[in-house]
């Protein structure tokens, strides 16, 4: 590895390069580091002095602060800042303290917690929910606790890196993204051989940011006899009538074997949670390892009780989210940007080359806007992107001034433009 080319090597390539110890790696991955910084290219974990918001006041190097447009955050309807749900987090720490002290099982486990699970399940109209500390974990964890080396996960290639981390115990197969022909020959060819299937999928996709043909995914699972779990973590309170996400969408509240999903993202918070049958969540209240041995969310969570409730009594957010997409969309659509298939508050630029993007990103933080370039192994490096979150809290402006910001980008970096697309309606919201 040590004919690395470290300017076009990706994050993956340092993950365990044969022959290199750790600090061996870990001095690699500084020189590759340095090497984006030196083209101003590096913008991950870049500080920022403000909270979370429309508007972010980043510390640049040499200690500069910049007011950009951020487009960073999948806080989509901006109930972090919400003053109630602020309050409601305030509230619990007040009433509990600033931690739990031990994990569910041995002490851990507190009013807040049961409330926010039983919030959980009604929201989803579902008999049963439990916490976890992130959704990471929440998807981790439970598949490694159900699934095992008798079992297979047939996996859209697609899904959250956190999905394929609880595979880690047992079989995996994967399918293009969204391709069901071959979900089903996958399904045909395996049947009879394995104790248990499971096929695991995103509600929306974070970096294709389309939508998963769920219904014809719950036919195949009843026709080959598979279970299906789902994480919605993007498509809750941006999709669906009521806001409970693509399952909502589908009408398939009782289909779904196992939703999951986070409150890090339009519930404004942090924490993961698991949604299904009350045998199943028993189980994993005793079984996932990740909730027997660690603590679960905080008190601040009594935010999300809160931002439950304002799901349904506050829907202006989730309409005022939606016109900001469509605003969004069709302003990069009619610069002839390639948006993607796109259907969520996610909004990729697909440049299809790594260093483009990183250039695209580069100017537009000149411009004051601030997007992030994804790369392999999220995506394809021929699908790599700029990638965009829009949320109700961004103003007419805000968004004026990046489309602004990109047409300028897009003629700086001479990029190619897609003939102009008819608006997309809101028609999923
Ligand atoms: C689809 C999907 N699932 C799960 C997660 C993890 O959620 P959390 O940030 O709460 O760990 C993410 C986060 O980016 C995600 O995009």
């Amino acid at each position: 590895m040590s004919d690395l080319n470290l300017s076009t090597a990706t994050f993956k390539d340092f993950e365990n390069n044969t022959g290199k110890g750790p600090n061996e790696r870990a001095e690699l991955f500084s020189r590759y580091v340095a090497d984006w910084k030196s083209r101003g290219h590096w913008n991950y974990r870049l500080e920022s002095v403000s909270g979370s918001g429309p508007e972010l006041e980043l510390a640049l190097p040499g200690s500069k602060l910049k007011t950009v447009v951020s487009l960073v955050s999948s806080d989509y309807l901006g109930f972090s800042r919400h003053p109630a749900v602020v309050q409601a987090a305030i509230e619990g720490l007040l009433k509990y303290g600033s931690s739990t002290g031990a994990s569910p099982a041995i002490g851990g486990h507190y009013t807040y917690h049961r409330e926010i699970e039983e919030r959980t399940a009604a929201f989803f109209s579902r008999e049963s929910a439990m916490l976890f500390t992130s959704g990471y974990t929440a998807n981790s964890a439970t598949i490694q606790a159900l699934l095992r080396s008798d079992d297979l996960a047939i996996l859209d290639m697609a899904v959250h890196a956190s999905m394929y981390e609880g595979c880690q115990l047992t079989n995996l197969r994967t399918f293009p993204h969204n391709h069901l022909g071959k979900l089903e020959r996958i399904l045909a060819e395996t049947a009879g051989r394995y104790r248990t299937r499971m096929i695991i999928v995103d509600g929306i996709y974070s970096q294709p940011a389309d939508m998963a043909p769920l219904k014809d995914i719950v036919q195949l699972a009843r026709k080959y006899g598979a279970m299906v779990a789902v994480d919605d973590a993007h498509g809750v309170g941006v999709i669906g009538e009521r806001g409970r996400g693509v399952v909502e969408h589908f009408g398939l509240a009782e289909e779904i074997d196992l939703i999951t999903g986070t409150f890090s993202k339009a519930l404004g918070h942090i924490g993961g949670y698991v949604v299904a049958n009350r045998a199943l969540i028993n189980y994993l209240k005793f079984q996932a390892r990740q909730h027997i041995f660690s603590v679960t969310m905080t008190p601040a969570a009594c935010a999300v009780l809160k931002s439950l409730d304002l799901i349904d009594q506050e829907p202006w957010w989730k309409e005022k989210l939606w016109d900001n997409i469509v605003y969004f969309k069709t302003g990069l659509d009619t610069l002839g940007l390639d948006t993607g298939n796109s259907c969520s508050a996610i909004i990729p630029v697909i440049t299809g080359s790594p260093a483009l993007a990183a250039e695209a990103c580069r100017l537009l933080l000149e411009a004051g806007v601030y997007a992030t370039q994804i790369g392999y192994p999220a995506v394809a490096r021929r699908n790599a992107r700029v990638r965009m979150s829009v949320t109700a809290t961004h103003t007419r402006e805000h968004l004026n001034h990046v489309l602004n910001a990109w047409e300028w980008t897009a003629n700086k970096l001479n990029m190619k433009r897609k003939e102009l697309c008819p608006p997309q309606g809101k028609s999923i919201s």
